[in-house]
């Protein structure tokens, strides 16, 4: 086998150019001013580096996606019915959603203690500037409820908007007087007492009471059947 090799001989000519800086400005801090606004600063370019005067800077910079920086706004809450809510929003500002707004969670909790419950509502992007609604069903008559809706990317939960409380409307009660008792008084009277319906069964403001009397009416049959053919 034969192995070739080949020395070219190449001629440089050198041109003298101003040239681009071949160095980085130094030190470069970021600091942030405030929740909209940062603050960049440098060093020049070292001497050498610089090949002329350095006439500017550039900065260049991105917002990277992230979660809501907001609350979604115009929040309104209202009874629909003794066991559900209507909750309806308006999107997050713009600025403020930090990318996709994929969808908003509508969290709701029974007063005083009730369990906080989270209702998922995910949207299309052609929905990004919609106002949303939403029904929570199932849920106690007569009750206060504390609502909050949050909008979410696929970066995490924005901030909730401020809890607003709404009542679920009355219904009628779901459970009887308890205890009742019963005396007769009189040849022509009787005295009825009871405690109140449980709190849980009374389902709103109890108003009053209906007694139902009925008149049941015994007959003795004393009759003797003839037994005889
Ligand atoms: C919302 O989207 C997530 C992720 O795609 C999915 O797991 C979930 O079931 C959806 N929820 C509803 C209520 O459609
Ligand atoms: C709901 O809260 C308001 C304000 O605290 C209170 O006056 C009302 O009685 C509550 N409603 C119920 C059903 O507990
Ligand atoms: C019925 O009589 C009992 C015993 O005297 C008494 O404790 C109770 O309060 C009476 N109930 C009514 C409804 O009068």
């Amino acid at each position: 086998m034969l192995l070739k090799c080949v020395i070219l001989d190449v001629l440089f000519t050198l041109v003298i150019l101003p040239l681009e800086p071949t160095g980085a400005p130094q030190t470069v801090t970021v600091r942030v001013t405030s929740s909209r606004s940062i603050s960049v600063s440098w060093d020049p370019v070292i001497v050498d580096d610089r090949n002329g005067i350095v006439k500017g800077y550039k900065v260049n910079y991105q917002a990277l996606p992230n979660e809501p920086s907001n609350a979604p706004q115009a929040v309104t809450v209202s009874a629909t019915s003794s066991r559900s809510i209507s909750v309806s929003w308006d999107p997050v500002v713009a600025d403020d959603r930090n990318g996709i707004i994929r969808g908003y969670i509508v969290s709701y909790q029974a007063l005083p203690n009730g369990h906080l419950v989270a209702k998922i509502l995910n949207i299309t992007n052609e929905e990004q500037n919609n106002r949303q609604t939403v029904t929570l069903a199932g849920l106690n008559e007569f009750t206060n409820y504390s609502i909050g809706v949050l909008a979410f990317t696929i970066f995490g939960n924005g901030p909730a908007s401020v809890g607003q409380v709404v009542e679920t409307l009355e219904d009628k009660p779901s459970g009887a007087p308890q205890a009742v008792t019963v005396n007769v008084t009189s040849s022509r009277g009787i005295s009825v007492s009871w405690d109140p319906v449980v709190a849980d069964d009374r389902n709103g403001i109890i108003k009053g009471y209906i007694l139902h009397l009925a008149l049941r009416i015994i007959v003795f049959k004393n009759r003797r059947r003839n037994k005889g053919n």
